[in-house]
Formats: structure tokens, sequence, C-alpha cells
């Protein structure tokens, strides 16, 4: 849920949030005086009153020299020092992994979307081959990376994921679309996206799977992607797939084209909006990535975050932290689906919870489901009568491809068990529920 204070600080005073849609809704729910209470959303990924306290707390103790540029391209020495650290633990890198030789870490300090543009770039310009269309091959329905590749030149290609297939990745699939690009004398497989904490569908890919994205990467000497922006969200007792340290396992045997993994530490600490991650590769690839690619458009700022960030990877308090987070989001993914089966009369066919990442799917009520403009008319329904902000599977701001199937929503846990329970009884109140009927009313 959002308090009137926080939505006042971020939206009131000028109406320049109008640009993303969720703003303007939230701007003018608080303006009519937010008739169903608190909102509750469940749309945009993040929240703005749940960073890890012990996180927030190392900010008030940074040194002066925080707050002049840093030295470094790569990101503060200690903060490098620090990601390395909780990247070999969280991941199981073996220590004949050596950092230095087989990988190396540099910071993220705009987030690592602009990190992914910059790749984008590097491997463009290493890997393109003269009259060939540059293809990006991802799994979808997917995280907007659509919107980093596309200005890029890049072809999006998607390898389908089907909820009557439990949303898993088809390796058979997988061999044919590649098959298809390799025919095409004028296309080339320049890069290959592997997200195996999956957004939006919360399923963890096989290392199996894993293995033969990279696989399929390497025939064809394309670049290679990964983004663990999740690894560590994930219910008890998942052991998340690390692509990341099968990747350094492939580039140790000579792996001939770039990679680079990425991994938000926003999304694990509740702290989006800082911008910090890390960004993983081979140290060659690394050393361009930051002194060419990234410099072109960003010096090296943000020292108190950094600062505060090697602290708190480096304090106990953090590990703590993370299983804490776990043991609520497996509570909180029960209870969603429970609340959508007994509460709105949801099929568990139609409920799709996965076991990593803080979403699950859920199909829109068949009365809405005809057209990806009924399921928009059932988003904004459910935001007039309830105050819940619900997300489209393909999200804000890139339109899902033609040929995708039937319209479902993505839903994110991040308010936990006592938002889920309240948006789950005022969507009930409001009769929007999985046998709802399309009114007249709402046609016109
Ligand atoms: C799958 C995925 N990757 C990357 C990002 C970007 O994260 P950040 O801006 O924290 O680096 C997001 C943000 O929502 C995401 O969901």
């Amino acid at each position: 849920m959002i308090s009137k204070e926080i939505l006042q600080d971020l939206l009131m005073l000028d109406d320049s949030a109008g640009g993303m849609p969720d703003a303007q809704l939230l701007r003018d729910y608080l303006t009519s005086g937010m008739p169903h209470g608190e909102p509750i959303c469940m749309s945009l990924g993040g929240t703005w009153d749940r960073i890890a306290p012990g996180l927030a707390e190392f900010l008030s103790d940074t040194p002066k020299s925080a707050h002049g540029y840093q030295l470094s391209l790569h990101g503060l020495p200690r903060l490098r020092t620090a990601l390395a650290e909780h990247l070999r633990s969280v991941h199981r890198i073996p220590d004949s992994a050596a950092r230095g030789r087989d990988w190396d870490v540099a910071v993220a300090w705009t987030g690592t979307r602009s990190a992914m543009f910059d790749f984008g770039r590097l491997v463009k310009d290493r890997c393109q081959r003269p009259g060939r269309r540059p293809v990006v091959l991802i799994a979808g329905p997917a995280w907007d990376y659509a919107g980093v590749f596309s200005p890029l030149g890049y072809q999006i290609r998607y390898l389908p994921l089907r909820s009557t297939e439990g949303f898993l990745p088809n390796a058979a699939e997988l061999d044919r679309i590649v098959a298809q690009i390799d025919a095409d004398p004028a296309a080339q497989l320049a890069l290959v996206v592997v997200n195996a904490q999956h957004n939006p569908t919360a399923v963890n890919w096989s290392s199996g799977f894993v293995a033969q994205m990279l696989a399929v990467a390497g025939c064809a000497g394309a670049g290679v992607l990964i983004d663990d922006a999740y690894f560590n969200v994930h219910d008890e007792g998942v052991k998340p797939t690390s692509a990341l340290k099968m990747m350094i396992e492939a580039g140790s045997l000579g792996f001939g084209a770039p990679w680079l993994a990425v991994q938000s530490m926003g999304k694990q600490f509740g702290s989006s909006g800082w911008g910090i991650g890390s960004l993983i590769a081979s140290v060659e690839t690394l050393d361009a990535l930051v002194h060419t690619y990234r410099l072109h458009h960003t010096l090296m700022s943000s020292g108190m975050l950094q600062h505060a960030m090697a602290d708190w990877l480096q304090s106990p308090d953090c590990a703590h932290f993370l299983a804490r987070q776990r043991v609520q989001l497996t509570e909180t993914r029960a209870t969603a689906e429970a609340q959508f089966v007994k509460r709105l009369g949801y099929p568990g066919s139609a409920v799709h919870v996965g076991e990593c990442t803080p979403y699950i799917v859920v199909d829109v009520p068949p009365a809405y489901a005809e057209s990806e403009d009924t399921a928009h008319e059932f988003r904004t329904r459910c935001f007039e009568r309830t105050g819940v902000l619900t997300a489209p599977i393909w999200p804000w701001p890139m339109p899902k491809p033609e040929a995708a199937q039937p319209p479902q929503l993505r839903l994110y846990l991040g308010s936990g068990i006592s938002g889920v329970r309240e948006a789950v009884r005022r969507m009930a109140d409001a009769g929007l529920v999985y046998s709802a009927v399309r009114s007249s009313e709402v046609r016109e």
C-alpha cells in the first residue's frame, strides 16, 4: 500500500510524472481523495517504504569523499570487493574461478538497464557480420528488453513461454527458432538473453535449459546477456539456477563472444531507486564496457550509495535480511494463490505462482479476456473500483508482440500478506471475481 504522504511527495507539485501510465492514475486517485483507501500497487515491481532498514542506516555514515566524483570507472573499490564476495557466496562460484582472471565485477550506479544498452552496442560493434540484421533472442513474455535493444537496431525474436506449459522454456522450440534464424541469409543471432529467475513468470529455469542457451550462443558466436535481477529473490527451499556460474565456467573453457551478467541490488534490498548493481564479465569485456561505452554518457557518481551498499553487503544483517525476505515471500505467494482461488473463484489453472521473483501471473477473467482492449478495461475498472493497480504480463513501456497468448496480469507481491488480502477483499467486494460479467456500462 502506498501512503498519502508518499504519493504527495512523488507525484504532486508538478505533472512531469504523467509519462508513466500508473503515475497519472495514482495522481487522479489522490486528487479524488483516495476513495477506496491507500492504493495497492501490484503493477510496478517496486516499493517506497521497504528498503532494508540496515542498508538505509548506513547512508548516514558515509565519508566526505563519497560526495565527490569517484576515481574509478569500475566503481568504488571497496564496493567491488564486497560485490565480488557477495556474488561468490550466493552463486557458489568456486575458488578455482579467479576474480581478475576468469571474471571481474564493476559497479552499476545508473541501473543495470543502461549497462544492458551499452553491452548491446559493444556486441554489435564486435559481432555483427556485414549485411546481416542482428537478432536478439529473448524468452517471452519478458521484461522490456525490447525497449533496450530495438533502438540499437536489433530485431527481437521471442521464444514463447506458455502458461499452458507452466511457462517452462522449451528446448526443442529453442533449437527450431535458432535454426530458422540461421537459415535466413539476411539475419544473424547476435545476442541471447538469459533471465533464469524469470520476470514475469516466476519460473526458475533449469540448469539444463540455461546450458542449452549458452550452447546455442556459443555455436552462433553470439553474445550473452545474463540478467540476474531476481537471483536472490525466491521462495524458501528453492535453489536458484546460477547462469552466472555456468557462464564463468563456459568462459574459462573458451567461450568466444562477449558476455555480461548484471545483477541489480535494488530488487533484493528494496532500493530500486539507488540504481546500484553489479556488472560481471571477462576482464577484457568489462574494461571495454566501463572505459569506453559507459564513459560515453556517465561520470563516476553516487559515491555515498556505493559506500553504504559496501557496508551493508559486508554486515551479517544482510544475509539475515535476505533469509527473512524469503520466508515472507513464500508466505505471501501462498496467500495470493489461496485468496485468488477461494475468494475470487479462480480455478487453480488460472493462477500461476512460480517460485521465484516477487510476481505471480493470473488470467484475466474470461469476460474480459477477449482482447488487449478488454483486458485494459478490466485493469481500469479494477483500479477505479478498488484502488488496486495491476499490470499486463507484457509490461510497460513496450506493447506486447502480435502473436502473444490471451491477456494475463502480472501481480507484484511487494505489499506482503496484508496488502494481498486487502487487494483481494476489495476486488471481491467490487464483484471483480473470475466469473465477473462485463457490464454494458463498462463497454461504453
Ligand atoms: C528483469 C529485470 N531486469 C532488470 C531490471 C532493472 O533493474 P535496476 O534498474 O534495478 O538495475 C528490472 C527492473 O524492474 C527487471 O525487472
